[in-house]
């Protein structure tokens, strides 16, 4: 697949269709694409990245349109393999230097084997010429892997941004205005991958928009004809402004708990708070971590087994301490037989989330009366939090 997208610069990505799970571990609802991108310039030809080597053959092929018999340099704006892990051949075969950040040249020399002598290193702010077309790299570390940079083609504003403002985002329509599915998209992947640099990103989105940029290109998804859009719901995402919203993820075995989440629910709505809930048996990982973007607070529901959290309860706590969400407030619920501590041992797995924790709610068995009381009282809590 070849798509100009500026005068003398083609995306030269793969598409992957099919791929339903990136990591071993994110659902890829729409699939996903790994982006490169060739620049010609009037004296040096630059490739950004390469792609998931398992799409060599396209990416090869995609060059062989092109008619490339040689390239000057390889850009390497992170070194994670969907990006690097063809790097070696464009250097065997096209002749290529590697440029990159001295960290990014550690890990390709430990993670794909390139060599030494085959690396140019630059520094943050660094400029390439390429003739008529001008390179500068721009340091971003943490927009993914702490070597991780962006390069921004000066003359054509366009800014290749690597895995930042990215989308695992299958589509035939490789540049968009930015529809709302595209948004949604670029909306799971920053929570799947950006969230937990949440804090660090603030530098990184301050140096980008510094730079006069007309399109975005990332390393997966469509490109942005519109970068503000991407932008400023970045700003808006890793901001310490959180929504009105609550996210509940919860397990039940024999429907106890569930009960539970079931009234603190129905209170919730009553209230006028809005409730995002998750049975996590069989969610969508994607889905909880969206929802955890934006949200104020977080209650995890979950039955006591052999004196602690249910084991999946623990994988979704796990995660949420992993996300690092900008939630503020944090509640649990759950019902026990005969005792354990699956409050301390909760408070200790989400260490990361400096959230305040409401009183927690646990009932012996099936919920009574008192249970419901308790219930109701938590959810007075959270809707005055939420709705002050
Ligand atoms: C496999 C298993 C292990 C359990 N381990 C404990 C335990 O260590 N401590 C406890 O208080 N209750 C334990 N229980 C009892 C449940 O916590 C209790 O029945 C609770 O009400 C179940 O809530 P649920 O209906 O939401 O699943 C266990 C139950 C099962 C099925």
């Amino acid at each position: 697949m070849v798509r100009k997208i500026a005068e003398n610069v083609y995306f030269v990505g793969a598409i992957d269709w099919d791929r339903e799970l990136f990591d071993e571990l994110i659902p890829l609802p729409n699939g996903t694409t790994y982006n490169s991108y060739i620049i010609k310039g009037t004296e040096k030809i630059a490739l950004i990245d390469t792609v998931e080597p398992r799409k060599e053959e396209e990416f090869m092929n995609n060059l062989k349109k092109l008619n490339i018999q040689k390239i000057d340099y390889v850009i390497s704006n992170h070194a994670e393999q969907d990006h690097s892990g063809l790097i070696g051949k464009v250097v065997e075969k096209f002749g290529a230097k590697v440029v990159t950040n001295k960290k990014c040249a550690d890990f390709l020399k430990t993670h794909i084997h390139i060599k030494d002598e085959d690396v140019i290193t630059i520094e943050d702010g660094q400029e390439i010429s390429l003739g008529d077309k001008t390179l500068k790299f721009i340091f971003t570390p943490w927009t993914h892997w702490p070597e991780t940079m962006v390069t921004y083609l000066k003359e054509d504003k366009i800014l290749f941004s690597c895995d930042l403002f990215g989308s695992h985002y299958a589509t035939s329509e490789i540049e968009q205005v930015g529809s709302e599915k595209l948004l949604e998209m670029a909306k799971r992947y920053y929570a799947e991958i950006m969230m937990p640099f949440r804090v660090t990103m603030k530098q990184n989105i301050e140096k980008v928009e510094m730079l006069d940029i007309e399109k975005i290109a990332p390393s997966h998804g469509p490109v942005y004809k519109n970068p503000k859009l991407i932008i400023e719901a970045y700003k808006k995402w890793i901001s310490d402004e959180v929504e009105n919203e609550v996210v509940i993820l919860y397990v039940s075995m024999h429907e106890s708990t569930r009960k539970m989440v079931e009234y603190l629910v129905e209170s919730l709505m009553d209230k006028g708070v809005k409730v995002k809930l998750h049975n996590i048996v069989n969610a969508d990982i994607g889905e909880i971590a969206i929802d955890l973007v934006e949200a104020s607070t977080v209650v995890i529901g979950t039955p006591m087994v052999l004196t602690g959290v249910h084991p999946i309860v623990a994988g979704a706590i796990y995660l949420v301490n992993a996300l690092r969400p900008k939630t503020k407030y944090l509640a649990i619920v759950g019902s026990y037989g005969w005792g354990g501590k699956f409050i301390d041992e909760i408070k200790s797995m989400l260490s990361n989330v400096k959230a305040e924790l409401l009183e927690p709610v646990t009932v012996k068995g099936l919920v009574d009366n008192e249970g419901y009381e308790k219930l109701e009282h938590l959810a007075k809590e959270i809707a005055e939090r939420n709705l002050n």
